[in-house]
């Protein structure tokens, strides 16, 4: 059986069993910005990171501040995955991952072992913690182009789905556990910003970030066949030819210096997993999504004016192909979009079909709105990155009144 059509099944599973409601779509919210109300935790707190200090202690200081959510983030894995194999997932990951790390390339295997040595946790579940997006990350991602050409770029990341729904809250438990993790950081080397990105403490890849006045990128997961899973698998038996999508991610962000440069580098880039990669520049027509496969590019979706194009928008499918019917959070993204019109976009009102359910929804961990330009725009001027995160306005839900079943199902197939 395919791995997507599995994928479906599990979703709807989900649906079903927890009554959550899928594939129904609300009203267009507006007036969303800036996030209010009791689920708004506040803002993303900054830090800054030193390229100019070895790897192993470039994180210490942002550790030090979130030892406690890190332990209890790998805790709730742990309780989740010995619940599961009766600890022989744990046991795997404290003896044979830690084995893994030497392979990863510099400057991340260097500082995964300061993350360790500083935090206390054992190596293998710092490296668990590190790969666990390569796996299982559902999101939406969106590039827009206003009337006087600044472009924008937003994105939902969404995480955690079948990792342990909480009967009493009504809320998925790693999803919950990764929240206090969400930290900005201000990457610098000679004491200049060179990027700047919304991340995990504890985590040295990049899904999301910005070059100031050069380019923006996101990344999110493209399901395939030939998924995540194979490609970690063969890493670890040896054949080590690709990159971690993360890895590229942040790579591209630290060392490209342009929008064509960084296309080119995503585009051409051997890969371990299929991915969307979604990338923003600096000037009128510069926004793309490239659809990978592991190997190589099957094509790179673009604004076009002329064409009527003002946006590219990516959650988990291809673009050209519909979304799962169960899990369409493009439909209702883009009839947002459509209805603000390209004269009123900004980032207030792209925060407004980000707050949309079911673009946003139970598993959406932050929100982050990105300007490349130098206009200065209104609420988010300074620093010109603004991040949301424990978002989540009022999400009304229906009581879950059976279980769902508690599935690791990513763990489960990269064993196998
Ligand atoms: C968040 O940051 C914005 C802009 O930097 C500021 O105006 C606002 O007061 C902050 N909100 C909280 C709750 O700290
Ligand atoms: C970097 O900036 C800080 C504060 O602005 C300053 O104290 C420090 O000396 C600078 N370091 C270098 C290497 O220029
Ligand atoms: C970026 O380039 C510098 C200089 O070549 C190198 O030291 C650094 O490791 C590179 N960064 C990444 C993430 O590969
Ligand atoms: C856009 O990016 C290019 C390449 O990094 C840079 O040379 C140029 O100055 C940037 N343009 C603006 C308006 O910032
Ligand atoms: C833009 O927003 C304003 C104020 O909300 C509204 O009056 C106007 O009709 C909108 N323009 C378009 C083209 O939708
Ligand atoms: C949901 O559950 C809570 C507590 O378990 C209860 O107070 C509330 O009335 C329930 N809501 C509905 C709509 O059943």
């Amino acid at each position: 059986m395919k791995l997507s059509s599995l994928r479906h099944i599990f979703i709807a599973f989900i649906c079903l069993s927890s009554q959550l409601s899928c594939g129904t779509a609300e009203e267009c919210r507006d007036s969303m910005y800036p996030p209010k109300g009791p689920t708004f935790k506040g803002n993303v707190t900054w830090y800054t990171l030193n390229l100019d200090l070895p790897p192993s202690e470039r994180w210490t200081h942002v550790i030090k501040e979130k030892k406690a959510e890190l332990v209890a983030m790998i805790q709730a894995i742990k309780d989740l995955a010995g619940g599961f194999f009766h600890g022989k997932l744990i046991h795997l990951v404290d003896n044979e991952l830690p084995l893994i790390v030497d392979t990863l390339p510099y400057p991340f295997n260097e500082e995964i072992k300061g993350l360790a040595a500083v935090s206390g946790v054992p190596l293998g579940e710092v490296v668990l913690f590190n790969i666990f997006y390569e796996i299982f990350t559902v999101c939406t991602s969106v590039v827009v182009e206003d009337l006087k050409g600044n472009i924008y770029h937003a994105r939902n990341l969404d995480f955690g789905l079948f990792m342990g729904w909480d009967r009493k809250t009504h809320t998925w438990t790693i999803t919950e556990k990764l929240k206090p993790l969400v930290v900005n950081v201000d990457f610098k080397r000679n004491n200049k910003t060179v990027f700047k990105s919304t991340s995990f403490a504890g985590y040295v890849g990049m899904l999301t970030g910005i070059r100031p006045k050069e380019f923006t990128l996101t990344v999110n997961e493209r399901f395939s066949v030939d998924g995540g899973y194979i490609g970690i698998l063969e890493w670890i038996l040896g054949q080590r030819d690709g990159m971690w999508m993360s890895f590229l991610t942040r790579r591209v962000l630290e060392n490209a210096t342009s929008y064509e440069d960084a296309k080119n580098e995503l585009a051409q880039t051997k890969l371990l997993a299929p991915a969307y990669f979604i990338l923003g520049g600096n000037q009128t027509g510069q926004g793309c999504v490239i659809t990978r496969t592991r190997i190589n590019t099957l094509d790179i979706w673009e604004i076009a004016l002329k064409l009527g194009r003002w946006y590219v928008l990516e959650t988990n499918y291809d673009h050209w192909e519909e979304p799962f019917f169960l899990d369409d959070r493009r439909t209702p993204a883009m009839k947002c979009m459509n209805k603000i019109t390209q004269a009123n976009i900004t980032l207030q009102t792209i925060y407004d079909v980000l707050s949309t359910k079911p673009v946003l929804n139970k598993l959406t961990t932050y929100t982050s709105l990105m300007e490349v330009s130098t206009v200065l725009y209104g609420k988010c001027s300074q620093p010109k990155i603004c991040d949301i995160s424990n978002i989540a306005p009022a999400l009304k839900q229906k009581n879950a009144t059976k279980h769902v079943i508690v599935f690791f199902f990513n763990f489960q197939l990269y064993l196998m």
